[in-house]
């Protein structure tokens, strides 16, 4: 018998519902769980790790990974240590916790996806703000984003030096980095690709006329998109670059250019599944026993 299990905040959310009816219709059982259920029980040789007394390492043929929410410093490591546990008992977890782990660093996912290729906006990241405002060319506006966050909440446009100061210095004061990228006249849309392993499943632009900000968590509507050769060499290839075998790529066209600015590790497809008729969540779960489970 295979069995998937899904961690995640809420076994009643509408993800984990959707994935939970695509593995039973499959054939296969279901085993969500919750993050805070879980455990682990060290001893002499070695570690097991359980849900409501349920030894993971004994009943999960593969384990899918939804959203960690927000953490406390400790909480994150906790639940990512155990996703590396879990794994390191030579169960598939999907995502990984490495690409999650890169993934969900705006940061470190930008420098790589550049490195590799891939077009992205021109971004600083720093904790210094006295170098910086004076080297931002506030005329087309800065885009001040957290570094952990989602939903384009907490982010937000600068276009003006004085300004900067103000509000950089006193970010920097209550300790955050500074993540400080050029601002993408895009017309309020982007474009959102469905990655599972070497494919874009769907896609979909992301309108919000009069709004910088595209999250359909932000009021954006989800209008159809054919997948093009480009959307997927892009979506894929900078999926790749970070590990992730499912993931939710942000791509922003401005004057005739496709960039990257993020990769969600966890994606919630919701909006996109109003738009497509692929059926996602049998996607994924056909991916993780077609390519994930060994036997
Ligand atoms: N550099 C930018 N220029 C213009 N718009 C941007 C830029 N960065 C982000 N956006 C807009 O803000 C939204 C949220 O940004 P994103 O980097 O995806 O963070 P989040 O994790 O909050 O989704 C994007 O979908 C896009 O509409
Ligand atoms: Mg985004």
């Amino acid at each position: 018998m295979i069995t998937i299990g899904i961690v995640t905040r809420n076994v009643h959310g509408w993800a984990t519902t959707q994935l939970t009816r695509a593995i039973i219709e499959l054939g296969y059982e279901p085993f969500p769980f919750n993050y805070n259920s879980l455990y682990t029980e060290i001893h002499q040789g070695g570690y097991e790790v359980f849900s409501n007394r349920i030894n993971l390492g004994k009943k999960l043929s593969a384990l899918i990974v939804r959203p960690l929410g927000r953490l406390s410093f400790e909480q994150a490591f906790f639940r990512m240590d155990t996703l590396h546990l879990i794994e390191n008992l030579g169960i598939p977890v999907i995502n990984s916790p490495k690409a999650i782990e890169i993934a969900i660093n705006k940061h470190r996912t930008l420098a790589l996806l550049a490195k590799n290729g891939i077009k992205v906006p021109y971004t600083v990241v720093t904790e210094n703000v006295n170098e910086i405002v004076k080297k931002l060319d506030y005329s087309r506006g800065i885009v001040v984003k957290p570094l952990f966050g989602s939903k384009g909440l907490g982010s937000f446009l600068l276009k003006d030096r004085d300004y900067a100061w103000r509000v950089l210095a006193d970010l920097r004061y209550l300790r955050h980095v500074l993540y400080l990228q050029r601002f993408l006249r895009h017309g309020g849309r982007d474009i959102r690709a469905f990655v599972i392993g070497d494919r874009v499943v769907a896609a979909m632009y992301r309108e919000l006329p009069g709004s910088w900000k595209t999250n359909i968590a932000r009021g954006a509507k989800p209008k159809p998109l054919k997948v093009t050769d480009e959307i997927a060499e892009i979506a894929v290839k900078s999926a790749k670059i970070v590990s992730c075998d499912v993931a939710g790529v942000d791509i922003v066209e401005s004057e005739g250019e496709k960039y990257v600015i993020e990769i969600n590790s966890q994606p919630g497809w919701k909006g996109i599944q109003k738009v497509t008729k692929v059926d996602i969540a049998k996607k994924i779960i056909e991916y993780v026993v077609e390519e994930k489970i060994k036997r």
